[in-house]
């Protein structure tokens, strides 16, 4: 019988997980298909229920269900400590774990990058910042929380100080803490279409040693990266994490390798982008 995986969330018809989850089963022939859901926030228990009851292989969670999925679900330390479930794995009742901070980390790795003992500067201290944010400290690194609100800055860099190396600092301090940066990761909306002129960060103040991540893919490069080229850094894009997050929640489900290669085409093709 064909397996059956999902992403639910709300709203989920531009969800790009079934095209590059597809083109995996696909190539590796496996009996199975990955579809997209529409669950309202206060359907996610039952939804969860029913795709435990229907022997689905395995979720995954969107906006805005990520948190409230901590009510049912049995979140693995990491996943608990962030404070988000973006896979749900029923081999073991209901687990749940979060896959973001390691497609951001496995994108920044793919480039040939450590992280060990980096300085890593994150913009932002939203939900994708969290994941990312625990995930860096646990590989080594040294984090510099950079965010508008400053308060949330704060109280992500406290969270993440119980296991590793955590700062925080207002948008004015931004420019002085590039200086000690190895990477900087973009993890906030902003470039995000239809805003794709927008930009935290301009050439100016970024150095040729400086590796930038934007965890934007639309457009793919994005304003902050066109001005990262321009003062000669070395650029990742966003799309990189997708991928590498959603192989990871396959992996936890079945245990196999999806074929990136395969997964970044069919990604791109659906972005529209040239390959
Ligand atoms: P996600 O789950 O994608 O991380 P989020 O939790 O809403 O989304 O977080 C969005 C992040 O982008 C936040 O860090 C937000 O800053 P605030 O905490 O100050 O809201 C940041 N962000 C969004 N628009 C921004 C803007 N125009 N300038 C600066 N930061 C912005």
């Amino acid at each position: 019988m064909e397996q059956v995986f999902a992403v639910f969330g709300d709203p989920i018809s531009h969800s790009l997980s079934p095209v590059i989850h597809n083109a995996a089963i696909s190539a590796l022939g496996l009996s199975a298909r990955y579809h997209a859901f529409k669950v309202r926030r206060e359907n996610l228990e039952n939804a969860l229920s029913g795709a435990q009851a229907m022997g689905f292989g395995g979720v995954n969670l969107t906006i805005p269900l990520k948190e409230a999925a901590l009510k049912f679900v049995e979140p693995d330390p990491i996943a608990g400590q962030i404070g988000a479930v973006n896979t749900v794995d029923f081999k073991n009742g209901m687990r749940g774990y979060n896959t973001d901070g390691i497609g951001a980390k496995k994108a920044v790795e793919s480039a040939g990058i450590s992280i060990k003992d980096k300085t890593v500067l994150l913009l932002g201290a939203g939900g994708a910042s969290r994941a990312i944010s625990f995930q860096f400290a646990l590989a080594g690194a040294r984090l510099l929380i950079v965010n508008r609100t400053e308060e949330k800055a704060q109280s992500l860099a406290q969270d993440v100080s119980v296991i590793g190396k955590a700062q925080w600092f207002g948008l004015t301090e931004l420019e002085k803490h590039i200086t000690e940066a190895d990477i900087l990761i973009n993890s906030t909306s902003v470039g995000m279409y239809p805003d794709t002129n927008n930009t935290l960060v301009k050439k100016e103040m970024m150095h040729s040693n400086l590796v930038v991540f934007d965890i934007v893919y639309t457009p793919l490069h994005t304003r902050l990266l066109k001005e990262a080229e321009a003062s000669g850094a070395r650029i990742i894009t966003g799309e990189k994490m997708l991928i590498y997050q959603g192989a990871e929640a396959f992996r936890i489900w079945t245990g196999i390798s999806e074929p990136f290669d395969v997964m970044n085409k069919a990604l791109l093709t659906a972005l529209g982008e040239k390959q």
